[in-house]
């Protein structure tokens, strides 16, 4: 059997930063207060004219050149978003097409802010059952579309930014280890946003208060309850996969997880006795980009130059749905 391994990492995040106190100048909160009950202190927000596809396009290009590899040398585009540039046609199909690449198969994947996690999950299963020799794996977002800019409850939380990875099947041991996927719909009140159009499109550009798109239906949170069932299935779904996978906590290297609340982060960590220099945080300066947030702190360890060959990563992530799941990679770069 074929084992799936991480060979070319990429990342980017739009140029455009919002502060806390850029922020509070569009609605009722401070600095303080975001800093104190979050840990984020900026977000990047995409440019009027930009759509997630590009985003994507870019942290999928830095991914290939990481690689050392072209997209002729690609046999599959998956993206995970929330966020896409239309209905359809897919993002992935915008990305392809962006990239240069035709002919193979690209297609989105939906688990929020658990989508890459997922799309790895299902990327590795493919890989392993030999239907691809190579994919671009993808998590993109601009939240900041589908957020109501006047609810202080959701929008301080988000930022947009792609994350990326180049897949590659091996006959070499290492790479993905395996995964563990959940979802209860039960769920699906307390974390959602209910109306899709007019979409990500620059055209819904919310933080622009004059547009018809400010105050439609956008993401809609009960904070409270989405905070305390984070915590407790985070904490269940790393210990199912170390058990799962027959791996000792002391034997992980890096905690690699979706970037929500520094709150929610440490909570994990400590249950798995971590200590903070083993954990990717990209929090602070991201906020929660959903889909991309995972990828995007992989990659910001990566370029630091701070994961080893041979290393273990445990990656997670928690989102709308509820859905939560969690991947094992044995670092092969
Ligand atoms: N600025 C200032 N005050 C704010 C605020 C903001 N941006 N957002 C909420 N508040 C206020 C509330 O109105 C409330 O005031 P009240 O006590 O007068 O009613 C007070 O702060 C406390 O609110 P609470 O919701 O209890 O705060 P909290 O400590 O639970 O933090 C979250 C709120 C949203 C940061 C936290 O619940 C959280 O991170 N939840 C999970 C979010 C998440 O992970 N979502 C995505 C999952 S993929």
């Amino acid at each position: 059997m074929k084992h799936t391994h991480i060979i070319g990492v990429g990342g980017y995040l739009p140029e455009n930063v919002m502060s806390n106190d850029d922020l509070a100048k569009v609605v009722d909160t401070s600095d303080a207060w975001i800093r104190e009950r979050t840990g984020i202190t900026q977000r990047h927000i995409i440019a009027k004219d930009e759509y997630t596809s590009d985003l994507a396009t870019r942290a999928g290009a830095q991914a290939l050149e990481d690689a050392g590899i072209s997209i002729d040398d690609i046999d599959a585009i998956v993206v995970a978003t929330t966020t896409p540039d239309m209905i359809f046609p897919s993002t992935a199909s915008m990305v392809q097409h962006k990239l240069g690449g035709k002919g193979f198969p690209a297609w989105d994947i939906q688990a929020v802010c658990s989508g890459f996690v997922y799309g790895l999950a299902q990327v590795d299963a493919m890989m392993r059952g030999g239907m691809f020799k190579r994919v671009l794996l993808i998590g993109a977002e601009s939240m900041s579309r589908i957020l109501d800019w006047q609810d202080r409850n959701t929008c301080v939380l988000f930022g947009d930014g792609a994350g990326a990875v180049v897949l590659e099947a091996r006959d070499e041991d290492g790479g993905i280890v395996g995964s563990v996927l959940h979802c209860d719909g039960s769920y699906r009140d307390l974390l959602l946003a209910k109306h899709a159009h007019p979409g990500a499109s620059p055209h819904n550009n919310r933080l622009d208060l004059n547009t018809d798109a400010a105050g439609v239906a956008a993401v809609e949170m009960k904070g409270n309850e989405v905070f305390r069932f984070a915590v407790t299935k985070l904490g269940e779904v790393v210990k199912e996969v170390l058990e799962k996978y027959d791996i000792q906590q002391n034997e992980l290297d890096w905690l690699v997880p979706h970037q929500a609340n520094i709150r929610i982060l440490n909570a994990t960590a400590k249950k798995l006795n971590m200590s903070t220099d083993q954990v990717a945080l990209t929090v602070a300066k991201h906020a929660n980009t959903s889909a991309a947030s995972v990828p995007l702190a992989l990659n910001d360890i990566y370029r630091a130059g701070k994961v080893k060959k041979g290393q273990l990563l445990l990656l997670e992530a928690f989102a709308g749905g509820f859905a939560w799941g969690a991947n094992l990679v044995r670092w092969s770069k």
